[in-house]
């Protein structure tokens, strides 16, 4: 996240971080360098759109902590990164709540093409009540109707990207005067009950048209969303078991939305400290405990729920259903069926409790291992890595981990030149444009 903190909480005051310098485009210049270096697919930033006030204190826990405040917009962050990079994925989370489709569609596009088709967007919904606050709402949508919003918002996203121009519009022809060919650029007049767009878009097609969907909803409505749009999902569960059986319940649901399951990529989030020996990595972790906030409920207010008010028999799905939960219940911890009192029993046995990440912490060898077994098991594609210290914990995994990894041919050594995004992390590679069975094409006409 483009702020002091997103969930590396406390350690901005260790000396070795950088954090304190995200307003500064040099930071992302090091880090959009630092990331190419290492091969790495993509660097995904999160967002949210109000601050987190929802302490005894107010406002004053999040500010002095520099808790996900003061924060950057994403997307401008990563048109700096465009520059900066020539292959490194940007990906960025936008909230499809509070701002209308049109003008966003024309950020993403315009992103795409400075960028030359390396952009990512990770859709999400917001759950933040001062973020409704921000855009003249008492408090938040409800949380269902928040994902119908969103729906449409795609679909509206769609039509601009897919059905506005076809690929062949822009003929530049200095002879015959003309730019784009008229017969080749439309409105696409979309009325719904949400939103009306005349069109047509104000961008041209970019590589990708669409850039590459993220998702990572955790409720039975964000699950169903994410089969039936995104082409990268964040998946999460407490145990490989559970994660195991989110990733094949996501792609058994996006086989019934029409979608080939195959085209979708899992990827888990992990939290790894790696240096040369096991004793030294165990070492700097500790190290960085000290620095680390010791309130851990730092985030608990805003993003998990109090499961005392429920009784123990209680399912978790009816709660989810009967409540506007967002963010708060995670379903990365529980499986339908599962009862408050076993969500409460597996989180206390967890390694990891109730919201964290795969936390990894080992030699070289140690943490590939790890994270091939993870891989492997769960049916994953890969790993969102956060960052401790920035930068040394991309450097120790850079020099440490990615040489272990290419050894066993999990990483890559060189990027190939003028690959999209969408290429690189689809299963298939099957191109540049979402794949024909996407939902996208559903509401477009094909492009000519
Ligand atoms: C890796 C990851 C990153 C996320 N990033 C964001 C984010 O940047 N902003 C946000 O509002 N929600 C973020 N979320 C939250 C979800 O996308 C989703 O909006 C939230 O869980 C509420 O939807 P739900 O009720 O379906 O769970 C993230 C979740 C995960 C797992």
């Amino acid at each position: 996240m483009a702020s002091p903190v997103h969930l590396s909480h406390g350690l901005w005051t260790h000396p070795l971080d950088q954090r304190h310098r995200v307003a500064d485009i040099g930071f992302w210049r090091e880090l959009g360098s630092l990331l190419e270096y290492g091969t790495f697919d993509e660097l995904f930033l999160a967002d949210v759109l109000g601050a987190y006030d929802v302490f005894d204190d107010g406002l004053g826990t999040a500010v002095r902590e520099g808790f996900q405040i003061p924060a950057l917009d994403p997307l401008i962050v990563l048109g700096a990164l465009a520059d900066a990079t020539d292959h490194l994925g940007l990906v960025a989370t936008f909230s499809t709540t509070y701002e209308p489709p049109f003008t966003f569609a024309r950020r993403l596009a315009t992103l795409d093409h400075l960028s030359n088709g390396r952009i990512g967007w990770n859709i999400v919904t917001s759950y933040l009540t001062n973020a409704a606050r921000n855009f003249g709402l008492a408090d938040q949508i409800e949380h269902d109707a928040r994902y119908e919003i969103a729906d449409e918002f795609l679909e509206v996203v769609y039509r601009l990207l897919l059905q506005s121009w076809d690929d062949d519009a822009i003929t530049a022809d200095r002879d015959r005067r003309v730019y784009a060919e008229p017969d080749a650029v439309r409105y696409i007049d979309h009325v719904g009950s949400r939103f009306r767009v005349a069109g047509p878009s104000l961008t041209a097609p970019s590589s990708q048209r669409v850039p590459v969907l993220f998702q990572a909803g955790s409720s039975l409505r964000g699950l169903s969303f994410a089969a039936k749009h995104a082409e990268v999902v964040f998946v999460g569960g407490s145990t490989l078991d559970d994660i195991r059986a989110n990733v094949d319940a996501i792609r058994a649901q996006a086989a019934e939305f029409g979608r080939d399951p195959d085209t979708i990529s899992f990827l888990a989030g992990a939290h790894v400290v790696v240096a040369e020996t096991e004793q030294a990595a165990r070492e700097k972790a500790a190290d960085y405990a000290r620095y680390r906030t010791p309130r851990e409920a730092l985030t608990q207010p805003a993003r998990t729920p109090d499961l005392s008010r429920y009784e123990p028999t209680e399912l978790v799905e009816d709660i989810i259903r009967r409540e506007d939960h967002g963010y708060r219940l995670l379903i990365r911890e529980w499986r339908p069926g599962q009862t408050v009192g076993e969500l409460v029993a597996k989180a206390a046995s967890s390694r990891k409790g109730i919201a964290g990440d795969w936390s990894i912490v080992g030699d070289p060898v140690q943490v590939a291992t790890r994270l091939e077994q993870i891989a492997d098991y769960a049916h994953l594609d890969g790993f969102n890595l956060s960052q401790d210290v920035s930068f040394e914990s991309a450097r120790d995994f850079i020099e440490l981990a990615v040489p272990e990894l290419r050894r066993r041919g999990l990483a890559r050594s060189s990027y190939r030149d003028g690959e999209t995004l969408r290429e690189r992390l689809s299963r298939d590679r099957s191109g540049a444009r979402p794949h024909p069975t996407h939902p996208a094409w559903q509401v477009s006409s094909p492009v000519r």
